[in-house]
């Protein structure tokens, strides 16, 4: 197992009427910016409620609604004014990943005075992390069980076309609130983005190497199996509270860093993911979807022993040589994502051949070129990949 150094801050209120927890959770006297998207959390009455929980200390409260799905740089720096202006000093983001990943922006943009005037300075660092002294503190709502950002340290932001991680350990969320079920007014087809995601979060951290991390491999396990048993029927009936809660909890669990700690990672389908939605407009889910399935196609070679750990394990395959239990264990996974509504293959989304070339430029200029858990993913085997994808 490889040497880790693992701290999670972020408090987990779970569960049913967990909303009434906010007053205990917000400082009494904090002066609150509530950071919500495009309106489902207005439509709901989600707001309102949030609203009545904060009133309840006579909190002042202010609203920033209109943060997108793949939150855009402009946006957000219209939140990052009214922070300094109204000295905010508390950010509660009510949303999904783009809510969260945005509030988590606003709060280092708007708490260092070094990024003043120059706040896409954030955007430039990458995995490396923002050198930032400072962050307003911020806690979730969490309405959509996808990215685990109610519980981990990154961001992905969009400016034009490029879509840019950010990370610091300052943006922990002090608390998420994880009620399942707010989450069920989400439209089906963000409950099957959200599957997927949590899914190629965990295999992302799983179908690597061996490294003997058995605790870490056994947990990725778990989460697998739990989407295969809770995806569908938490995507046909959203009143099922405990399918719900365990998708809810599968997708925070995925990406908190616990189950990648000790233990290679890959990121090499996201990578190539957030181009195709950057540069075409794909959900996040389904552009993992499209490019999985085709990264292992080229990747058996390296990623063998997992991928036959991960068939055996999550999928009970024992029949037939090592390549025919790779197909096999492929197979499965193109169906679990099928059976979810959500297509393997480029083509579906729009993307052809004629566009591959513009996916590796970008790959290109955000130096992708060197991905994969052994860093020998050049931009030739993405296009190796885009291929298989086709
Ligand atoms: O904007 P509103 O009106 O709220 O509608 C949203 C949005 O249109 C809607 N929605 C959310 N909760 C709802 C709801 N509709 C009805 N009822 C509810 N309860 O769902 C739509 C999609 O929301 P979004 O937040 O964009 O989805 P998701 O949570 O999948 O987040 C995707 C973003 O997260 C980034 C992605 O790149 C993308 O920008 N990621 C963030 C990560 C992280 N911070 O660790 C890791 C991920 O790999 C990912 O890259
Ligand atoms: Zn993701």
């Amino acid at each position: 197992m490889f040497n880790f150094n693992f701290h999670n801050p972020t408090r987990i209120v779970f569960g049913k009427d967990q909303l009434r927890e906010l007053d205990t959770l917000v400082p009494a006297d904090a002066r609150v910016l509530i950071t919500f998207g495009g309106g489902s959390a207005r439509r709901t009455g989600l707001l309102d409620r949030v609203k009545a929980e904060l009133d309840r200390s006579g909190r002042t409260v202010l609203e920033f609604g209109g943060i997108e799905p793949n939150p855009q740089f402009a946006t957000l720096m219209k939140a990052v004014e009214i922070v300094r202006a109204e000295k905010v000093d508390f950010l509660l983001a009510v949303g999904g990943g783009s809510v969260m990943d945005g509030t988590k922006f606003i709060s280092l943009a708007s708490a260092n005075d070094e990024f003043k005037g120059r706040e896409e300075a954030v955007l430039s660092y990458g995995f490396a992390g923002v050198p930032a002294q400072a962050a307003v503190p911020l806690g979730t709502v969490v309405t959509l069980p996808a990215t685990g950002s109610e519980m981990n340290m990154g961001a992905v932001i969009s400016k034009g076309e490029d879509k840019l991680v950010v990370m610091s350990p300052l943006v922990f969320p002090t608390f998420s609130i994880l009620d399942p079920e707010l989450t069920c007014t989400l439209p089906e087809n963000q409950v099957a983005n959200g599957i997927v995601d949590t899914f190629v979060h965990v295999v992302e951290q799983y179908v690597t190497f061996p490294v003997e991390g058995r605790l870490q491999d056994r947990f990725a396990e778990g989460i697998l199996q739990t989407l295969i048993e809770v995806g569908r029927r938490t995507k046909d009936d959203p009143q099922d509270y405990d399918a719900r809660a365990n998708l809810v909890w599968s997708a925070t669990m995925a990406l908190n860093g616990l189950i990648g700690s000790g233990v290679p990672q890959d990121w090499a389908v996201h990578m190539i993911g957030h181009e195709l939605t950057a540069l075409h407009g794909v959900d996040h889910g389904r552009s993992l979807a499209a490019v999985l399935p085709g990264m292992w196609r080229v990747r058996r070679g390296q990623k063998r022993e997992k991928l036959l750990q991960y068939a055996e394990r999550v999928w009970g395959i024992r029949e037939g040589s090592d390549d025919e239990r790779i197909d096999a264990a492929i197979a499965r996974t193109e169906d679990f994502f099928h059976s979810l509504g959500v297509s393997t293959r480029l083509s579906d989304l729009g993307i052809t051949e004629e566009h591959f070339d513009a996916v590796i430029a970008s790959l290109e200029k955000h130096g992708m070129t060197a991905l994969s858990e052994h860093g020998d993913l050049n931009l030739e085997v993405s296009l190796q990949v885009l291929e298989a994808s086709r």
